[in-house]
């Protein structure tokens, strides 16, 4: 065995995981080289061990083929048994997309433990998106995330889901293994899926080859991505709504124009430097509440998809407004969690009741009833009359609110846990007004059922304030 060998305590055999960066020899890291040095046996696939050919000399080299993943992390706890030490080598970072999980995999199997006799130690390097970043501006200065279009293991259905979740949260995207010779579908349809929400002249960056010699760069738009050249070593990255491309550099901006007029001159009104956001997590809601203030004639849903939020938390916002604070004529107050049943008994003092449902394709119904028409079985709300049957999956209601407005809407909305509308009841104006009996059994419920908290008071309390 090889004497430099740091090997500590009593462990006889060592397992050192080597991500050796991009390809060339400047990009790998001082411990990945020193691992290399340091091991009787270099195992890899065969590609791999050519780029590190200069560090191999008097070393023990097992090549292994692309389809020969688990036979690597094998044969490297087999010679780690025999007391030596082995680097198991990959390209990037081993514990992105690397052998890094499959060995653990194969080690805690076979009963090792962290305190058994052969020590293993992860050397990272640098992953192919961040090497490929540095070659064509400054993608990934904000939140960004890597998806692997090789659905030789994940299903499908899954990789969609996330590109979807992705294209929909704005994330820069890296694909990984975007494309092979049997493979050649997955980057068409996922440049579909990010099309759903992403312009057509988004940035991206085909990078093949980062720092090994047949090293290529295609800076294109996404809707010309899938026709261009893209292989087995190609990542590619796709820019948010906000990146920008100039002077041939690829530059997803950090935020700062958010807080600044200019990158170097003073915060903007309302903003500090070194200070969360206006729009940040304790201030977003006042933004909110004063939105609606200059924009009355929005409605609810409108709100939330300015802000892309569920409406949830725009009735939230509005229940935490100050008792002196509009919200454009707006009021909630959210329902216990043990009178979120009650609520609809009391709903059948409201006579008439519009019940609003919207199906997850975009149909709305409005179905005009009375809470007598509610039925409860099991896990389903039934409403039923001559006209129409409709069943709503009550389990899926986590929270319910009243909203009501001075004028418009006198209303509860259940929620699903996302914070998603499971449906709404609004009582329906007579003659062009709430009938007073109706105002008062809708008051005495909010009183009764509404959660008790500081921000949002009373109404007896509200009405006897203004009086005052
Ligand atoms: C199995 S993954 C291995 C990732 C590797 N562990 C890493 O951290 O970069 C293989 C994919 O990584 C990407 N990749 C690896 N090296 C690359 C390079 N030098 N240039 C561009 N992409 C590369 C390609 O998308 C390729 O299909």
């Amino acid at each position: 065995m090889n004497q430099t060998n740091t090997q500590s305590n009593n462990k006889t055999g060592k397992i050192f995981l080597v991500g050796f960066g991009p390809g060339n020899a400047e990009a790998m890291s001082y411990r990945a080289r020193e691992a290399i040095e340091l091991s009787d046996v270099v195992i890899g696939y065969s590609t791999y061990i050519k780029l590190v050919k200069d560090l191999l000399d008097g070393k023990e080299v097992v090549r292994k083929g692309m389809t020969e993943e688990i036979d690597r992390c094998i044969e490297a706890y087999d010679q780690a048994k025999l007391g030596k030490t082995v680097s198991l080598i990959s390209s990037g970072d081993i514990g992105v997309y690397g052998m890094a999980g499959p060995t653990y995999e194969v080690l805690l199997q076979s009963g090792w433990t962290p305190d058994s006799d052969i020590e293993v130690e992860i050397v990272p390097g640098a992953t192919a998106l961040s090497a490929c970043a540095s070659l064509v501006g400054a993608p990934l200065t904000h939140d960004f995330c890597s998806i692997s279009l090789s659905d030789l293991l994940t299903p499908w259905p899954r990789i969609a889901n996330r590109i979807d979740a992705a294209g929909r949260s704005d994330f820069v995207v890296a694909l990984y293994n975007p494309k092979s010779g049997r493979r050649t579908q997955q980057i068409v349809e996922a440049q579909r899926i990010l099309l759903r929400y992403r312009k057509p002249d988004t940035p991206v960056a085909i990078v093949k080859s980062a720092y090994r010699e047949a090293q290529n760069i295609q800076m294109v738009r996404l809707d010309e991505m899938k026709d261009c050249k893209i292989g087995m070593l190609t990542t590619v990255l796709i820019g948010n709504s906000t990146t920008f491309m100039r002077e041939g550099l690829m530059i997803t901006p950090r935020g700062y124009a958010n807080k600044y007029d200019n990158i170097t001159g003073e915060a903007k009104q309302g903003e500090k430097a070194g200070r969360s956001l206006t729009m940040g997590l304790t201030g977003w809601k006042a933004v909110v509440r004063e939105y609606m203030n200059t924009e009355p004639h929005h409605s609810l849903r409108d709100i939330a998809r300015h802000f892309d939020a569920p409406m949830e938390q725009i009735i939230e916002a509005i229940s935490e407004a100050d008792n002196d604070e509009a919200t454009a004529g707006y009021k909630a107050i959210a329902i216990q969690q043990d009178n979120i049943q009650a609520v609809l008994e009391a709903s059948q003092q409201f006579g008439k009741l519009r019940a609003v449902i919207r199906a997850e394709g975009g149909a709305v119904s409005e179905l005009m009833i009375s809470s007598a028409d509610f039925e409860q079985r099991g896990d389903w709300l039934n409403i039923e009359n001559e006209h129409f049957h409709c069943h709503i999956n009550w389990s899926q209601v986590c929270s319910a609110w009243f909203v009501r407005h001075d004028t418009k809407l006198m209303g509860i909305q259940f929620f699903n846990q996302h914070g998603d509308t499971v449906f709404n009841l609004s009582v329906i104006k007579r003659d062009g007004s709430f009938p007073e009996e109706i105002i008062n059994a809708y008051d005495q419920a909010w009183n009764n059922l509404g959660q008790n908290n500081p921000g949002q008071n009373n109404l007896n309390q509200q009405a006897s304030a203004v009086n005052e």
